[in-house]
């Protein structure tokens, strides 16, 4: 299904001759957009967008899946550096869906005429670094050849969809998805037998819709996980305007907090805080919904204890909504601390294990033997017959998009080597050994612990400043050096390491979603606000730990 107003294919409207160009971008999502705009029409360069998908949008491109919506809340969920399109641009609901998030951003596509310099349906396959010509080489999917002095990667956090290699899933013959390559016609449930694997963010938002149309849903639960209601809702003409006429504020909050929402975390702590005060602010929170209720205390993130007073809360809600116990009791049997994984927020989840045509299926005990053309045999034995497969097994995050290209630096380093131990940068935005080539929201960075359209704007004009810098400067080349990256690296591990995130040990921020993955904390954890200010004065120091050469 064609996204609207989306043609096929750019026009070459700002090189020379189509395949030679100051900057290549790859990716059209939220940083693919902006990078464009940025480099094309602040500094004047030829530019072009490679993007696989047949329009813009990413992330909500590709995950249309029942229940798909944001988790930020809209007048959150956008840019910010244009306040004509904060004023002119209006969110219909607190969480919007893939249909509003797309209109969203072929909007903003088409307002700031960014499509006539993106070419659809083509992927890069290769990208290297010509050490003698200070060039990117990049080859593409559709048989192009493109040269560019730089090289920004704008392919998402999420976008490489985790399929689990289950023995037999080619033999099932029924329909099978993705949740992250969802088919644009939508899926019929209707009538069905539909198990659903994974109960992440999105598996939390699928079942509850699937079970609304399918004879029967099965959810296979592999980890427990905790869910604060998102209690989403149109908003108020009020509400609206409040937002447009205090975007400056809220724009000044987003910036200024750890995670990038228009909230800061409250300055009490859950330990000192009275038993009784502290329920009451998080039923308060829970009643207001959504990623609020992560912010209620400052030490809920930093101390077990404290952690442990918001996990209970919410087992035992679970316990409340959910009738049948031992159901309940295997919802509730969560072994992780709250928000070490990304919280998922829900519209009836819990309730939804009180429908007849619901079943969860833990398999943690009884793990997955393999899939069989009728549907999935479990090691005890027992069989679950099923029509359609919906794998809500998240992606292979931060690294996977960006690996599985291949990409090489100087002398032909690949990635996949430099990176064997984990991903090894500066600032989450540049690597050593490969000059000119920037990361849009890289591991190392906050990225995907912020409400990232914050996060993507500063890094995209970050980098578009470092580009206007060397330009300014007659500098033609910048990469960080060793050193610096040794003690970026240690940065990264140190934030994460005085938190409880890396205690959830199967968290995707570490990995531990891909069997083959070197098991490193990947995202900065030391917040927004703070990483923002190291990446302003390693700029104003004449961008210390970087070397920029002639
Ligand atoms: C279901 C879901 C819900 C989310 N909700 C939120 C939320 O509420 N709040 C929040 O802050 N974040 C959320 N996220 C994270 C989300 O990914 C970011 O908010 C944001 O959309 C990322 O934008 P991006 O442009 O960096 O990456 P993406 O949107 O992932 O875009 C990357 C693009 O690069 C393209 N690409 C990748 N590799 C190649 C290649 N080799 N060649 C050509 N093109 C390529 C992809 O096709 C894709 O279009 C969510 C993620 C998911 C999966
Ligand atoms: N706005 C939103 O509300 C929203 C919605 C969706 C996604 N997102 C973003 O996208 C991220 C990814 O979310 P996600 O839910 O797609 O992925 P995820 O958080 O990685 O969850 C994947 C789920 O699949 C399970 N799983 C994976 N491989 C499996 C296997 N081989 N067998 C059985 N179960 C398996 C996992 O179990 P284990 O936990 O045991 O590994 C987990 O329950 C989120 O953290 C969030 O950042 C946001």
């Amino acid at each position: 299904m064609a996204t609207p107003g989306n043609s096929t294919a750019g026009l070459d409207s700002s090189s020379g001759d189509g395949h030679n160009f100051d900057a290549l971008i790859i990716g059209a999502g939220f940083s693919g957009l902006y990078q464009l705009l940025c480099l094309r029409d602040r500094l004047g360069l030829s530019v072009k967008v490679l993007e696989v998908a047949g329009g813009v949008g990413g992330t909500w491109y590709w995950n249309r899946y029942p229940g798909a919506r944001c988790d930020s809340e809209s007048h959150s969920y956008c840019y910010t550096f244009s306040e004509e399109l904060v004023r002119e641009w209006e969110w219909s609901e607190r969480y919007p869906g893939p249909p509003e998030i797309l209109r969203y951003l072929n909007h903003v596509a088409d307002r700031f005429d960014l499509k006539r310099d993106i070419r659809f349906n083509t992927r890069v396959v290769s990208a290297h670094y010509d050490k003698t010509a200070n060039l990117w080489r990049v080859v593409t999917d559709t048989g192009g050849a493109l040269t560019a002095q730089f090289l920004i990667t704008a392919v998402g956090c999420l976008s490489s969809a985790n399929v689990p290699d289950i023995p037999g899933l080619e033999t099932f013959e029924g329909q099978w998805y993705h949740t992250g390559r969802w088919p644009h016609q939508g899926v019929d449930f209707s009538g069905k037998r539909v198990g659903q694997i994974g109960t992440g963010s999105t598996g939390i938002q699928a079942a509850p819709v699937i079970a609304e149309t399918a004879a029967h849903l099965a959810v296979f639960q592999r980890t427990a996980n905790y869910s604060v209601p998102a209690r989403n809702g149109p908003l108020t003409p009020e509400f609206q305007r409040y937002v447009k006429e205090n975007a400056a504020e809220i724009r000044h909050v987003t910036q200024a907090s750890v995670n990038g929402h228009p909230w800061l975390i409250a300055e009490r702590s859950a330990l000192e805080t009275p038993t009784a005060e502290r329920q009451a602010l998080y039923e308060e929170a829970w009643q207001t919904g959504g990623l609020r209720f992560r912010a209620m205390f400052r030490d809920l993130l930093t101390d077990k204890k404290a952690n442990d007073t918001a996990a209970e809360f919410i087992r035992n809600k679970i316990r409340e909504v959910v009738k049948d116990p031992a159901t309940a009791a295997k919802l509730a049997d969560i072994d992780h601390p709250y928000a070490a994984k990304r919280p998922p927020i829900d519209t009836d989840y819990f309730e939804t294990f009180n429908r007849n045509n619901v079943e969860l299926v833990d398999i943690r005990s009884d793990p997955i033997e393999h899939i069989t053309p009728h549907g999935i045999k479990l090691k005890s034995g027992a069989t679950h017959r099923l029509d359609i497969i919906v794998f809500a097994t998240g992606f292979d995050g931060m690294t996977g998009s960006l690996l599985r290209m291949d990409i090489r630096g100087r002398d032909g380093l690949p990635l996949s080597q430099a990176w064997s131990a984990g991903p090894r940068n500066y600032l989450g935005l540049q690597v050593a050994g490969f000059p000119n080539l920037f990361m849009v929201t890289g591991p190392g960075s906050p990225s995907v612990l912020c409400n990232m359209p914050v996060a993507i704007e500063q890094h995209v004009e970050w980098i578009t400043d470092c580009i206007a810098y060397l330009r300014e400067h007659g500098l033609k080349r910048v990469e960080p050096s060793e050193e610096a990256v040794d003690s970026w690296v240690t940065r990264v591990n140190d934030a994460a390491s005085v938190t409880l995130l890396p205690q959830a040990k199967h968290a995707w921020y570490l990995g531990a979603n891909d069997p083959g993955k070197p098991r490193v904390f990947m995202p900065y954890a030391g917040g927004m606000a703070h990483y923002r200010k190291i990446c302003a004065d390693i700029a104003a120091n004449n961008y210390k730990g970087f070397k920029l050469s002639a």
